[in-house]
């Protein structure tokens, strides 16, 4: 065997043994490379005689070619081995289940559907949605609805304030949704028919109280309305809400200072077992405050007494919520646990309506 036959041989069973590109490329750049074995013996070429050359040219050149060959086939060879092998982990099994769609697997919190519910009740009553922001000026929140500064009521509401801006004045976490009926009395005429739900904080915590809940305020003004047409719109919300044809309400006498008079509104209901359950017991939950804007919130929204009268009331959502749906606990509803929200919770496309029903 010549010293080329030894040298091929040494070469191309390097190249079959190359494990990865790397080690092949290592075996390439020791053959072909600028310093590599056979390029060296290309470079003898140079100094022969042509006779020499004419015999030991071909030999040294198909050496070359058999080499760089079988180096080109082994990497072929790897990349076809490298793709099968990330193709087979990559199946796809087509035959298996597949995952349940956002439609179908996610739920509507019980606070988003009553909100939705109860905009669909008054929207057939001819109301319209008002908002307002969560963070409000003491005026809005208290002083325009006729709390006056220092006055006993404002303690009652057991405020989050933020720190004083600039003018030292400081902002607070709106305690209810009244503040919108400002908003909405400074920026619309009347007649006026509008409710305005939302998040509402208060410095409160147990079973059947949270630092954020929300409301549902409404405000009708006109020339006319009246205490009898409060006490209508409040049933028929009832009934609606609640699905049935009588609720048992309670009108109690009270006092806010941006109504006179004041009631407040409690559902008659059960709480055996820790569980509120509406429609049945001796028990009363308070759900609503109302009464007749007071003539002093309307001077303070330019509105005159003599010509516009109307009625607010502020509705708990949470309440009505928990007694509608018996939830025994209102905290579970701000903490997160989808299993709760599983149990609890409604399919994404059962939209309340009057017509399709409020429950789907
Ligand atoms: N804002 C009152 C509260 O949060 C409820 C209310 C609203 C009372 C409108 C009367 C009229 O307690």
């Amino acid at each position: 065997m010549t010293e080329l036959d030894s040298l091929e041989r040494d070469l191309l069973d390097q190249v079959d043994a190359a494990a990865d590109e790397a080690s092949l490329d290592a075996v390439r750049v020791a053959a072909l490379g600028k310093k590599g074995s056979v390029s060296e013996l290309l470079k003898t070429l140079g100094a022969m005689s042509p006779e020499e050359r004419k015999e030991r040219g071909p030999l040294i050149n198909g050496l070359r070619d058999r080499v760089q060959n079988a180096i080109g086939q082994r990497r072929e060879a790897m990349a076809e081995a490298a793709l099968e092998a990330r193709l087979s982990t990559e199946r796809v099994d087509v035959t298996l289940p597949v995952r349940e769609a956002p439609e179908v697997r996610g739920r509507i919190h019980p606070i988003s559907q009553v909100m939705d519910e109860v905009t669909a009740i008054f929207a057939d009553m001819g109301f319209s949605v008002a908002e307002g922001p969560d963070i409000e000026t003491d005026d809005y929140n208290f002083t325009a609805l006729n709390f006056p500064p220092g006055h006993p009521a404002r303690e009652m509401h057991d405020t989050f304030f933020l720190a004083p801006d600039r003018n030292g004045q400081r902002k607070v976490l709106r305690t209810h949704t009244s503040p919108v009926q400002i908003r909405t009395m400074r920026s619309q005429e009347p007649p006026i028919r509008v409710i305005c739900p939302g998040r509402t904080y208060r410095h409160d915590s147990d079973q059947t109280h949270t630092p954020m809940f929300h409301q549902v305020e409404g405000l009708v003004i006109d020339k006319a309305a009246n205490i009898a047409n409060l006490k209508w719109v409040l049933e028929e919300f009832c009934r609606a809400f609640f699905e049935v044809d009588a609720v048992k309400m309670r009108f109690r006498p009270s006092f806010f200072p941006f109504t006179e008079p004041s009631a407040e509104v409690d559902i008659q209901c059960s709480r055996k077992g820790g569980e509120i359950r509406f429609g049945e017991g001796t028990d009363w939950l308070e759900i609503l405050g109302c009464g007749m804007v007071h003539p002093n919130v309307l001077r303070n929204c330019g509105l005159d007494p003599d010509a516009v009268q109307g009625f607010a009331f502020g509705v708990g959502i949470d309440r009505i919520a928990m007694l509608k749906y018996g939830m025994p606990d209102l905290r579970p509803f701000f903490e997160a646990d989808v299993r709760w929200l599983d149990h609890y919770g409604f399919r994404p496309l059962d939209i309340p309506s009057l017509v399709s029903g409020l429950t789907g």
